[in-house]
């Protein structure tokens, strides 16, 4: 159908929004017939700032249909988990969750059981479901979203299990309404899907392909936010580096983040996350220039291995990896460097994996993430020879996590004293306010409430590894 052809990938056809309104008045009806007063949801969000902007939209959606949030599931009239594909570890809490909800629908009846987002989307979760929870009303996978109300419509008016997770090619539709969390902190997604195919990388399969918003589209959303009082704005996509590549004309994501620092106002560009493949000097350059770009680089390496790259399908190699940081780091003398790292790739030996730890070692990151591996249905490493047992992986694992630990208490000693510009967030404690240093490190110190939101000045008074503590300027 030409009408989600990627050349018109930002156009919502009209028919597509017009069952949507009318099912949204038809469920409000039924709602209210049933309900009265305004009936109760609970959402929970799963895995990557992806899913959460999802989550956005998912909200937006239920609080036309009348909806209002709760915190918990236990009085909720509706519960919907958006969930996570990428490691086995994010699946089994989704099923235990899901398991703790069979008593609480035992006891309300009519409550509505939702299960959408990555996980979803492959079959033979969404297969298990169907057989063994019968108790989960809606299942939808990743490109069924905006089909929420037809969904929920199904499910109210006919009593309908509805399962909906084809893969669809294209489509991003922009007329999603949005339910962001209050604050200043606020997701930008500007592209969609992925097109890697890392060997041991489940996204690209529940996904889809790559599809950028179109830079109006983006602007317009980024000038709405900072009129709404953004001042912490997060660009999204799996591989933010290959944004534009089937857009027509000449955008590149350097383009965007200097297109939107020209945007007037007094906020901060974060952006993630970066693949090292698409990464160039000229995209470089623009974070170095544009003062509004947090000088934070989140540039996942998963090995420093170049045999290991290559079996991962990652199509850079170390020299190259590195040779990126040299330059990032020559452009911005204060750059925090993070990254992703995946231990025991099938058939990594003990002497590849030390190539990582010393290319841990001569880029000191601020701080790392690092995974396991795990095995996912479907991917080409699920098919690899994987002989290194789960405790010598661990035994691995630990070892590294030990070296960061020691790279990052050092870092993080040497900025006492230091006085750093962040934007003030709330803190569970009394009296206690938290801001994050551009690269990510939460800071705490004393003040009052009523400068959540805004940017102050913090001098760094002590440091711990993953925490530093300052005093309000
Ligand atoms: N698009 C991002 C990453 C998305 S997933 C990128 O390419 O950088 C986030 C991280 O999860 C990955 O960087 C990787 O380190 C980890 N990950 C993905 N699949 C994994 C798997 N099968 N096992 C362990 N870790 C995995
Ligand atoms: Fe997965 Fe690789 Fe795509 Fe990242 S770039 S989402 S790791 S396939
Ligand atoms: Fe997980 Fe899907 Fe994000 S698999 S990491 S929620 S894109």
């Amino acid at each position: 159908m030409d009408k989600y052809s990627l050349s018109t990938a930002n156009f919502t056809p009209p028919s597509v929004y017009a069952d949507r309104e009318k099912s949204i008045r038809l469920v409000r009806e039924l709602l209210y017939a049933k309900y009265g007063e305004s009936p109760k949801a609970f959402v929970h969000t799963y895995g990557c700032q992806g899913n959460v902007s999802d989550s956005e939209k998912i909200k937006g959606l239920l609080r036309e249909m009348g909806y209002e949030f709760v915190s918990s599931p236990e009085n909720a009239d509706f519960v919907l988990f958006n969930t996570c594909a990428v490691r086995e570890h994010a699946e089994d809490r989704v099923f235990g969750n899901v398991g703790a909800l069979k008593p609480i629908k035992e006891k309300r009846r009519d409550m509505i059981i939702a299960l959408c987002g990555c996980m979803m989307q492959q079959e033979h979760i969404a297969e298990k479901i169907k057989k063994s929870y019968p108790y989960v009303n809606i299942v939808f996978g990743t490109f069924a979203i905006s089909r929420l109300p037809q969904m929920m419509y199904k499910c109210l008016s006919a009593g309908k299990r509805v399962f909906d997770v084809k893969e669809e090619k294209g489509a991003i539709d922009e007329s999603l309404p949005v339910e962001r969390d209050r604050g200043a902190k606020v997701w930008l997604p500007i592209m969609y899907g992925c097109d890697n195919f890392c060997s041991y990388c489940i996204v690209p399969y529940v996904r889809g392909r790559e599809r950028s918003r179109t830079p109006e589209n983006i602007l317009n959303e980024a000038k709405e936010l900072i009129a709404g009082g953004a001042k912490d704005i997060t660009l999204l996509g799996q591989n933010v580096n290959s944004y534009g590549k089937n857009l027509d004309g000449n955008v590149n994501f350097a383009s965007v983040l200097r297109m939107i620092n020209a945007l007037p106002g007094d906020f901060l560009i974060r952006f993630m996350t970066s693949h090292p493949k698409d990464c160039t000097y000229e995209l470089l350059d623009a974070m170095a220039e544009c003062g509004k770009v947090a000088k934070h680089l989140h540039l996942p390496v998963q090995s420093g291995n170049n045999r290991i790259l290559g079996e991962m399908n990652r199509r850079y190699t170390r020299e190259q990896y590195l040779d990126l940081i040299h330059y990032a780091k020559s452009k911005m003398p204060d750059l925090s460097i993070t990254s992703d790292i995946i231990v025991g790739f099938p058939g990594e030996t003990y002497s590849e994996f030390l190539d990582t730890v010393s290319l841990v070692k001569e880029v000191e990151y601020t701080s790392l993430f690092t995974f396991i591996y795990s095995k996912r249905k479907g991917t080409k490493a699920a098919e690899m020879d994987d002989p290194v047992p789960y405790e010598e992986k661990s035994k691995r694992f630990r070892e590294l996590c030990a070296v960061q630990e020691e790279i990052a208490g050092r870092r993080t000693a040497l900025m006492v004293g230091k006085t750093y510009r962040v934007l003030t967030e709330p803190n569970e404690k009394e009296g206690i306010l938290t801001g994050r240093t551009q690269g990510n490190i939460s800071i705490e110190f004393s003040g009052d409430d009523n400068l959540i939101g805004k940017f102050v000045n913090v001098k760094i008074t002590k440091a711990l590894t993953w925490i530093l503590y300052g005093e309000l300027c």
